[in-house]
């Protein structure tokens, strides 16, 4: 049974062995490697109870204040009745790790997390890397909106493998690539963009994901592109990793631009659609998918953004809301980490429609 107080845990005065702390510090984990939001039942004033995440070990639930109290007094404790040095140091290294974990993800190192896409035939687990955050790198942590986009894309019906052609692929601002890449794991040939500085980590994905994106026929192809100069894309070997080498320029131009989460200066709704304008095929079968969360600051650059859309011919096929996570942030927090995200599927007016 999970202890409910943080006088259940293993109290330093008894001298616990090492393993019943390393043990104890496992269990006070509150950053599961990946998040799934499943509805829970609602509560009776109407809103929706945060049910635990898909397929992880659920972390002990106890007061957050004395758990606190309680990291501290291991990392400020000599621990000299455990002999081995390493051990000692590894306690102490887990107890600070449990603590920047309570300090929100800023505070977090560099993760591994893993995540189930849904396919149309079953599901397939996308492997994403994210580093430390550093400074205002928002590309660098996966976002509530790319996981349920990425988890929506099977829907869509984009992949039809008995029609013989594969569909071509855009993302913009990839930030870890996790749609992307889910897009390429369902089968298609997509290239993941994104600024220079998000770039390393996002080659990093793809290429821990190849092998998965292989099976399952997709491709991946990984670039720059920065919506500043927005016609000029420069794609660079993902097994190399970083922008010195040689890059080679893009010039087609794509049936389906996909984004998540890239509105959140007044310059995005602009830019973002002058690149989607950029490379876009002119196929009337063409189609933009994104998602973006509704976040209170950014709404007029949704707003800016839907009348942007139709101004260079574009319309609305379909388009909902639903809620995710976007970030696991602290426990204590409960429902504050839950984020509704508009999505929507555009695709080109008809002539006489557009007058
Ligand atoms: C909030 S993050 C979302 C990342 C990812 N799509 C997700 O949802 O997890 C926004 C992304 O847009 C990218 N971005 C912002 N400005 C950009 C620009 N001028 N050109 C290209 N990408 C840009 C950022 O680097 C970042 O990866």
């Amino acid at each position: 049974m999970s202890p409910s107080s943080v006088l259940d845990l293993p109290q330093l005065y008894t001298k616990p062995s090492a393993r019943a702390l390393l043990d104890t510090l496992a269990l006070l984990t509150s950053a599961p490697p990946s998040w799934d939001y499943k509805a829970g039942p609602d509560t009776k004033d109407g809103t929706s109870v945060v049910a635990l995440r898909e397929g992880e070990p659920s972390a002990a639930q106890i007061d957050p204040e004395g758990v606190a109290r309680y990291l501290t007094s291991i990392v400020s404790n000599n621990l000299k009745w455990i002999q081995d040095e390493e051990v000692r140091e590894e306690i102490w290294n887990q107890a600070s790790l449990r603590l920047s974990e309570r300090s929100g993800r800023t505070a977090m190192g560099d993760l591994n997390r893993r995540f189930t896409i849904p396919s149309r035939d079953g599901s397939f687990e996308l492997k994403i890397h994210e580093p430390a955050l550093t400074g205002d790198d928002l590309g660098l942590k996966t976002w509530a909106a790319s996981y349920l986009l990425a988890k929506r894309l099977h829907l869509f019906d984009l992949i039809r493998p008995e029609q013989g052609a594969k569909a071509k692929v855009l993302e913009l601002g990839s930030g870890t690539g996790l749609v992307g890449l889910a897009m390429a794991g369902l089968g298609a040939d997509v290239v993941l963009t994104d600024l220079p500085s998000i770039y390393t980590n996002l080659a990093r994905n793809a290429k821990t994901n190849a092998p998965i994106v292989e099976e399952n026929r997709g491709t991946i192809r990984t670039g720059v592109l920065d919506w500043t100069s927005p016609h000029s894309c420069t794609l660079f070997p993902a097994d190399v990793g970083d922008t010195n080498s040689d890059g080679e320029t893009l010039s087609e131009k794509f049936p389906l631009v996909l984004a998540a989460d890239s509105l959140y200066s007044p310059d995005h709704p602009e830019m973002l659609v002058n690149t989607i304008a950029a490379w876009l095929s002119e196929d009337m079968d063409s189609r933009v998918i994104v998602e973006f969360p509704y976040r209170a600051a950014y709404l007029p650059e949704i707003a800016e953004f839907r009348k942007q859309m139709t101004m260079i011919g574009l319309q609305i096929l379909d388009e909902g809301e639903e809620k995710g996570f976007d970030d696991w942030g602290d426990a204590s927090k409960g429902e504050d980490a839950l984020v509704t995200c508009w999505w929507s599927c555009w695709g080109r007016k008809l002539p006489e429609q557009d007058s």
